[in-house]
């Protein structure tokens, strides 16, 4: 569907739960969310409901989310259900890795995609203080894993943070040297926890890289349905990547909506503005579903305010609650 500005809506991220297994600093407080009770939580027919609406409304890519989408039980029965939806070409997932190279085989065999697996450090320290968990061997093998099966296309997902060794960044990086991996560096965004964090611009990531990694040149390559944009490096056999919603705006580009795990559509990351599908999904009509959708796009912000600490309207929700 095309938005009132002229944005093709075709990519929808689903968050299949809030819950996760880490407890990474910008993302989740140190206790958790709060659990949501089995009723509040979307079942899987009612995400198949709204997808089937959302496929025919113009949605071609889903991305799974969470929290951490691994914790939710038989989500490769998920994902088997939404690969098979008519007009839905894609569905990957981003995941922490923790659980990982234990469900690899089932998420192949159901049909997944590609993997993004999220990792900003590679010290066993840092990523304990950052994550709360002392689980950095586990996302590695999960990494090694994907690697060496070599079926799924794989991305690696490093929201770097300001006192960060930039040796350690380069080690992040440097997985898309022997690999055909893409890694990509996020800017920290002021939602939920990560408004208390302090971020390093694409520029001061690209100054701190490239005496590592020689100059950093850009490449028009389109890798995935994201808004991330591309470099070359001399040596590297994959892309380094950068996502920087605050120093590089891509808004006016957007081609999401997201639905979170108690089943809000959400037209715009930064705010509120969205629907409550499950009025629609109780009636049982999916003429009411695919209205209540079409209207989360017709809502749709013009983009973010980031730079605005309290812009009006913005989400309450915090990022393990909307999926990234
Ligand atoms: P692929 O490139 O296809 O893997 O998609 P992707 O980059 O959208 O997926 P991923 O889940 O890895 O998201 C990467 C990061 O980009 C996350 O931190 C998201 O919060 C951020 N991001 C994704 N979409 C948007 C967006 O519309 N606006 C903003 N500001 N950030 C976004
Ligand atoms: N800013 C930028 N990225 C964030 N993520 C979580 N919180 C933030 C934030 N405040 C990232 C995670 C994951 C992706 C889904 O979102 O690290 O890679
Ligand atoms: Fe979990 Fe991802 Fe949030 Fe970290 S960023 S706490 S891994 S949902």
């Amino acid at each position: 569907m095309i938005d009132r500005l002229g944005r093709n809506i075709d990519y929808l991220r689903v968050s299949v739960t809030d819950r996760c297994d880490l407890r990474c600093i910008y993302c989740m407080p140190e206790e958790g969310v709060p659990p949501k009770c089995h009723d509040e939580i979307l079942r899987f027919a009612d995400i198949e409901r709204i997808c089937r609406q959302a496929a025919r409304l113009g949605i071609r890519k889903i991305k799974i989310t969470g929290g951490e989408p691994l914790v939710r039980r038989r989500v490769e029965e998920l994902i088997r259900t939404l690969k098979a939806i008519p007009g839905i070409e894609q569905v990957t997932m981003t995941t922490n890795g923790v659980l990982l190279a234990d469900k690899l085989q089932t998420l192949i065999d159901a049909g997944l995609d590609a993997v993004t697996v999220s990792l900003d450090t590679l010290d066993r320290s840092r990523f304990s203080r950052i994550t709360r968990r002392d689980e950095l061997a586990n996302v590695e093998r999960s990494i090694r894993a994907v690697m060496e099966d070599g079926r799924l296309p794989l991305k690696i997902n490093c929201v770097p943070m300001t006192e960060q060794d930039p040796a350690d960044l380069a080690a992040v990086a440097a997985f898309a040297k022997e690999h055909p991996v893409h890694v990509r560096f996020i800017e920290m965004m002021p939602i939920g926890l990560g408004k208390d964090c302090g971020f390093l611009s694409e520029e001061q990531l690209i100054e701190r890289l490239e005496p590592f990694t020689g100059i950093l040149v850009p490449v028009q390559e389109q890798l995935g349905n994201g808004p991330a944009h591309y470099y070359r490096a001399d040596g590297y056999t994959g892309r380094i990547g950068f996502i920087s919603a605050v120093s590089h705006k891509f808004c006016s580009g957007c081609n999401r909506i997201r639905l979170t795990a108690d089943g809000f559509l959400k037209s715009c990351l930064q705010f509120e503005t969205g629907e409550d599908l499950r009025p629609a999904l109780a009636s049982g009509s999916e003429e009411l579903l695919a209205e209540a959708i079409e209207k989360a796009i017709r809502k749709k912000p013009a983009g973010h305010h980031f730079d605005e600490r309290d812009a009006a309207g913005a989400e309450h929700r915090i990022m393990s609650q909307i999926g990234g």
